[in-house]
């Protein structure tokens, strides 16, 4: 504090203040505004002329170099499926009429106890409109549609190594309940040679 005081040109006395070395003003540059306006997203119900813009979305995202788990699971029932059990609980995010997002959930009742949880199960967001709060703004509808049927928690699951999905649910306040090990057989191996057999 001492020390900020005294270095104070203002308190300095005008001819100390005067042997100071000169500071030459830069010239500052002004800078030129690039920032793109983007379109608001608007977060609505999915509807039955989306499930198939859905799926594709979905099947771009899923691609087996991403998540072999993710890329075997997702097919066009589970869209048709989640939407059929609970449309309310299906969402999509939209730009400029576009769909960009997606989240697919539904609500589980514990037959003989109190308890309610809402499931996530899948969402997705297309690569350019990542990092935006697009998901963000999806699921705190979906949280807000699953609270108002008495949910009491929220599960959702996703591979340990996909940083944006655990990322993701941990800034929403999910924790991480454990591992979640995904077990895989190849059974073709036995048919073929069954086939092969019977040839
Ligand atoms: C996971 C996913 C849906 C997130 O969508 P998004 O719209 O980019 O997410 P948001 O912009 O709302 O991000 C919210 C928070 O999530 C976390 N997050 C998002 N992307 C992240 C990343 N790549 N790495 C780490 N954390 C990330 C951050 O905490 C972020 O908050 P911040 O922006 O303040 O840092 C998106 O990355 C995606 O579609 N991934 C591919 C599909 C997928 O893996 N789905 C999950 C399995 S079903």
């Amino acid at each position: 504090m001492l020390m900020k005081r005294a270095l104070d040109p203002s308190r300095m006395h005008p001819k100390r203040h005067a042997n100071l070395p000169r500071v030459s003003k830069v010239k500052e540059t002004p800078t030129v505004k690039t920032r793109r306006r983007r379109a608001p997203v608007i977060i609505r119900d999915m509807s039955i002329d989306d499930l198939s813009e859905v799926f594709h979305l979905g099947e771009s995202l899923f691609t087996s170099a991403f998540s072999p788990n993710l890329y075997r699971t997702w097919d066009e029932y589970e869209v048709t499926g989640l939407y059929e059990n609970d449309s309310e609980l299906c969402l999509v995010a939209e730009v400029d009429e576009k769909i960009v997002g997606f989240m697919m959930g539904t609500t589980v009742e514990k037959h003989g106890t109190a308890w309610k949880y809402g499931y996530v199960v899948w969402m997705g967001v297309k690569e350019e409109h990542q990092g935006l709060g697009t998901a963000t703004k999806l699921y705190r509808e979906i949280e807000n549609r699953m609270r108002d049927r008495g949910t009491r928690m929220i599960i959702a699951d996703t591979d340990e190594s996909n940083e944006a999905a655990v990322g993701f649910f941990q800034k929403l306040g999910f924790a991480k309940a454990g591992s979640h090990i995904w077990l895989s057989k190849n059974v073709s191996y036995r048919r073929r040679r069954k086939n092969a057999a019977n040839q």
